[in-house]
């Protein structure tokens, strides 16, 4: 399997060209809202695991940017950039991870480019920072979670996942950093969380535990809020890990 960093002339578009097709399902993800603090971090850690990763922006040059720094962190991996929408469309695994302020707008446009058989792993949290209050605070949401509110708004045949809510960007994006953690995933199909699992699973260091439901992520996005609280007190980048689990989870 080659990768190669795409040629990517200054002010163009960069767009995802496969040297080679990747091997075995799912080697290749959007990440829309990937030039922020989570996405970069996923971006960066996947690509070096080998998975051919579409930067998602809401503008052009932003993708590219972001998508080129990607490169500059992982030489020779496989990323490239695209608007939103059309990232969207770009692979069958789309994360979204932008601030719950957006959430719905996002989703609004890019459900117009999704299709039938694609999962969406939601990583948005629905903090009361995003309406300016703290970010140890959740806000109320109708659905009972931003992944909830996903599900009602992509088309028929897309499922959500929700996902990577207790995953610091700080700690993806230091490569340097051993990660040790758990991903909680919450959605209503054991095999498509099976499929999320199987992704994240290349990432050296994090172990993906089926939580249920999609309704779990009520509780799995508030998560958020307690380990910003106690992040705050230990000056860290706390992950959780559960105990006593069997050695094959999926
Ligand atoms: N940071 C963490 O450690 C962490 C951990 C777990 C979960 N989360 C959750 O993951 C989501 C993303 O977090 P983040 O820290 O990566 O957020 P962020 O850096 O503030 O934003 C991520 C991206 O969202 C896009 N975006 C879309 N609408 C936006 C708006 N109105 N204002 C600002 N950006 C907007 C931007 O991309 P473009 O401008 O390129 O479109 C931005 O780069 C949030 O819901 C957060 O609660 C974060």
């Amino acid at each position: 399997m080659v990768h190669r960093p795409l040629a990517h002339p200054p002010g163009r578009t960069i767009r995802v060209i496969y040297s080679a097709r990747v091997s075995g399902p799912d080697s290749s993800v959007t990440i829309i809202g990937a030039s922020g603090a989570l996405g970069f971090g996923l971006a960066v850690r996947l690509a070096a695991a080998g998975v051919a990763v579409t930067v998602g922006s809401r503008d052009h040059g932003r993708a590219n940017e972001a998508a080129a720094r990607a490169l500059a962190a992982v030489p020779h991996a496989t990323v490239g950039g695209m608007e939103n929408a059309e990232a969207a469309a770009a692979n069958e695994i789309v994360v979204l991870s932008v601030p719950f302020r957006s959430h719905h707008e996002t989703l609004t446009q890019i459900a117009n480019t999704m299709h039938a058989g694609q999962l969406l792993v939601d990583a948005t949290v629905p903090l009361a920072a995003a309406v300016g209050g703290k970010p140890t605070r959740m806000l109320g949401v109708w659905q009972g979670s931003a992944a909830q509110q996903a599900q009602e708004i992509v088309p028929d045949g897309v499922a959500v996942v929700a996902a990577l809510h207790t995953v610091s960007a700080a700690a993806l994006e230091d490569r340097a950093r051993a990660l040790d953690e758990d991903v909680l995933l919450a959605g209503d199909r054991r095999a498509d969380k099976a499929r999320v699992a199987a992704l994240l699973n290349r990432i050296d260091g994090l172990r993906c535990v089926d939580a249920g439901r999609l309704e779990m992520a009520r509780i799995t996005e508030s998560l958020t809020a307690l380990l910003i609280a106690v992040n705050v007190r230990h000056k860290a980048h706390a992950g959780i890990r559960l105990t006593g689990l069997p050695d094959t989870l999926w």
